[in-house]
C-alpha cells in the first residue's frame, strides 16, 4: 500500500507574541486510493490540517511527506508545482468566476500547471465530461444549477492529473439532495482512484470514506479504524515517486479500474 501523506507528530502554531496552538502532535498516514474524512468541532484545527496536506501551509513541528517526500526539503516551486499538478480543492463557497463561462472557469483553474492552453482546454473539456457537464461547456455560473455549479467546482479541482482531491466541508452549504450528488460524484472518482480526504460536519458524508478522522484542540481524538476495506490498498504505482518533480510528467497517468469510468448517475445530472 502507497503511503501518500505521512504526518509525523505534526504541530502548526500560528503567530509568536499570542500563540495559537492549532494542531499538535498529528500522526496520520493516508494511503493512495483512500477516502478519508475529517471531524471534530469548530476550530479544532481541520483547515489547517487540510492546508498542510495541500501544500498551503507548513507544519510548524514534525513532518509531512507527500508520496515519500519530505516537504521540508522542498523548494517553493516544487511545492507550487506538486500543488497545481497534482492536487485539487473544493471549498464551501464554489469560488466560481461568473464572467468566464464554465470551461474557462476549469481553465483558469490550472492557471499555475505546466501546460500550454490546447492541452488545458482539453483537459478541461475532459473534466467537466467526467463530471456529466459536457453538455454545459459554454454556460456561465449564473446559468447553472446548483448541483451543476457544484460538480463545475469539482471538474476545475480534478481537471488534469489530480492525485489528491481535498475538501473543506463542501458540504457545508447545500440541501440534502446536493449533499448526496456531491457524495456520489466524489465516491465515483475515488473509485477511479483518486485519493480524498473531506472535511465535513455532516455524519453521513463522514460514513460514505473508508476512514473518520476526529480531531480536538488540534490533536487527533479518534480514528483510523478501517471502516469498509474501502478503496485503500487498490493503489496504483503512480504515487510511488515524486523524486524526478522537474521532469515534464511528474507521475503517470492514472490507472483506471475495469468499468470504473461510468457516467454519472441520473439523479446526478
Ligand atoms: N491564520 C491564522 N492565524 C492565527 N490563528 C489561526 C489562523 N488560522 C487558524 N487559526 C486558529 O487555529 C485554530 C484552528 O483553526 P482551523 O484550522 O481553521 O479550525 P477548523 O477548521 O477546525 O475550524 C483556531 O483556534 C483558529 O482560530
Ligand atoms: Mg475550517
Amino acid at each position: 500500500m502507497t503511503v501518500v501523506c505521512r504526518l509525523e507528530d505534526v504541530g502548526r502554531v500560528y503567530g509568536h507574541r499570542h500563540p495559537v496552538t492549532a494542531l499538535r502532535g498529528v500522526n496520520l498516514s493516508i494511503s493512495a486510493g483512500e477516502f478519508v474524512s475529517v471531524m471534530g468541532p469548530s476550530g479544532s484545527g481541520k483547515s489547517t490540517l487540510l492546508h498542510i496536506l495541500g501544500l498551503l501551509d507548513s507544519p510548524t513541528h514534525g513532518t509531512y511527506s507527500l508520496a515519500g517526500q519530505p516537504i521540508l526539503h522542498m523548494g517553493h516551486r516544487t511545492k507550487a508545482r506538486l500543488r497545481a499538478e497534482t492536487i485539487g480543492f473544493v471549498f464551501q463557497s464554489f469560488h466560481l468566476v461568473s464572467t468566464e463561462t464554465a470551461i474557462d472557469n476549469v481553465v483558469l483553474g490550472m492557471a499555475y500547471q505546466n501546460v500550454g492552453w490546447r492541452r488545458r482546454y482539453r483537459l478541461a473539456a475532459e473534466a467537466l465530461t467526467r463530471l456529466g457537464l459536457e453538455h454545459r461547456m459554454g454556460a456561465f455560473p449564473a446559468t447553472l444549477s446548483g448541483g451543476e455549479r457544484q460538480r463545475l467546482a469539482i471538474a476545475r479541482a480534478v481537471a488534469g492529473e489530480k492525485r489528491l482531491l481535498l475538501c473543506d466541508e463542501p458540504t457545508g452549504n447545500l440541501d440534502h439532495e446536493n449533499t448526496m450528488q456531491f457524495l456520489d460524484t466524489v465516491t465515483r472518482l475515488n473509485a477511479d482512484g483518486l485519493t480524498v480526504v473531506v472535511v465535513t460536519h455532516d455524519p453521513e458524508v463522514a460514513a460514505a470514506a473508508d476512514r473518520t478522522f476526529v480531531l480536538r484542540d488540534g490533536a487527533i481524538e479518534a480514528g483510523g479504524d478501517r471502516r469498509c476495506g474501502g478503496s485503500a490498498g487498490r493503489s496504483p504505482g503512480w504515487w510511488r515517486s515524486i523524486s524526478s518533480v522537474t521532469s515534464a510528467t511528474i507521475w503517470s497517468p492514472p490507472c483506471r479500474r475495469p468499468g470504473s469510468s461510468s457516467p454519472p448517475p441520473a439523479n446526478s445530472r
